[in-house]
């Protein structure tokens, strides 16, 4: 009785909530990315790897609106998009949190949770601001004790969360993370990566970029690999193991070629049998 016209559009859930297709983009004579395809699912973490140059923070320029894509087709929700500003990515529910995160240091940690959205239409809500943003770390685990402590205070890892909390809280749906483990060490990244798996848990889509295939591995659900702004790889989890896409990141027999030279020329231990210490 209520279904839909044969005609009718596909529901917008069943439609990814972004999808990359062919994807291309130049800065005047250089090729940063060619034929790039990309998949973010609600719910899903999809991993974009490649080493220095690869194209990683193109991709997620052109998802975030700071770039428009020259080539190929991007999709939010099933529609074709030309993004023209990040307020439009955002507008779209698509929170980026960059590399440099942008916080204003000497700023307490409310401030910079609520910044550009302060509430209160002439006086700021302080009050309220502090609570929620309590409340809001609470929710994903981070007990900061004091949010009137600048967030310069804050170790990297923290400041992390703190975006990742942020972008959760005002309703965004895809949440792109740009290397958010790439200063930091074992400990924290760790940290952070919890926190990336709990935005996955409350149904969002995440874009983590990453040169680190181990982190990729601990939380990823999709992997896309780059070099020189081409696609290098493409799976699923359940496509490929760890060892795979260390080797393949690590452009495989190149890694071997290279360890073989170094042994050569003295500078590499001998092969062993890792694992076997008879002593
Ligand atoms: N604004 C820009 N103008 C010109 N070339 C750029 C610009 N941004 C990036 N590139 C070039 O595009 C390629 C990909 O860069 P990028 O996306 O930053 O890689 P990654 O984030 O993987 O290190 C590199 O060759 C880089 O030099
Ligand atoms: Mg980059």
């Amino acid at each position: 009785m209520n279904a839909p016209p044969a005609d009718a559009a596909p529901l917008a859930d069943a439609a990814p909530l972004v999808e990359l297709v062919d994807v291309g983009k130049n800065y005047g004579s250089v090729l940063a990315l060619r034929d790039v395809s990309l998949l973010v699912e609600a719910g899903a973490i999809s991993c974009v790897l490649g080493d220095n140059g690869a194209g990683k923070s193109t991709l997620i320029k052109i998802i975030a609106g700071l770039h428009a894509h020259d080539a190929g087709s991007y999709r939010i929700a099933g529609e074709e998009v030309r993004l023209s500003s990040p307020r439009e990515a955002l507008d779209r529910g698509i929170a980026t949190v960059y590399q440099d995160l942008a916080v204003v240091p000497l700023m307490p940690v409310w401030r910079n949770f609520f910044l550009g959205s302060e509430l209160g239409r002439f006086r700021m809500d302080v009050p309220t601001m502090r609570a929620t943003t309590r409340d809001a770390l609470l929710r994903m685990g981070i007990d900061l004790r004091d949010v009137d402590q600048p967030i310069g205070t804050l170790s990297g890892g923290e400041r992390q969360c703190v975006a990742i909390a942020r972008a959760i809280h005002f309703g965004a749906k895809v949440l792109v993370l740009d290397e958010p483990t790439a200063a930091l060490g074992v400990k924290q990244s760790g940290v952070v990566l919890k926190y990336v798996a709990a935005a996955r848990d409350a149904g969002l889509g995440v874009v983590l970029i990453t040169h680190n295939p181990h982190h990729a591995y601990l939380v990823g659900d999709r992997f896309l690999l780059l070099k020189r702004g081409r696609m290098a790889g493409s799976h699923t989890r359940a496509e490929i193991t760890l060892e795979q896409l260390t080797a393949e990141m690590a452009g495989g027999s190149e890694l071997a070629e290279l360890s073989h030279e170094l042994r050569r020329a003295g500078v590499a231990p001998p092969e062993s049998e890792s694992g076997a210490d008879g002593t």
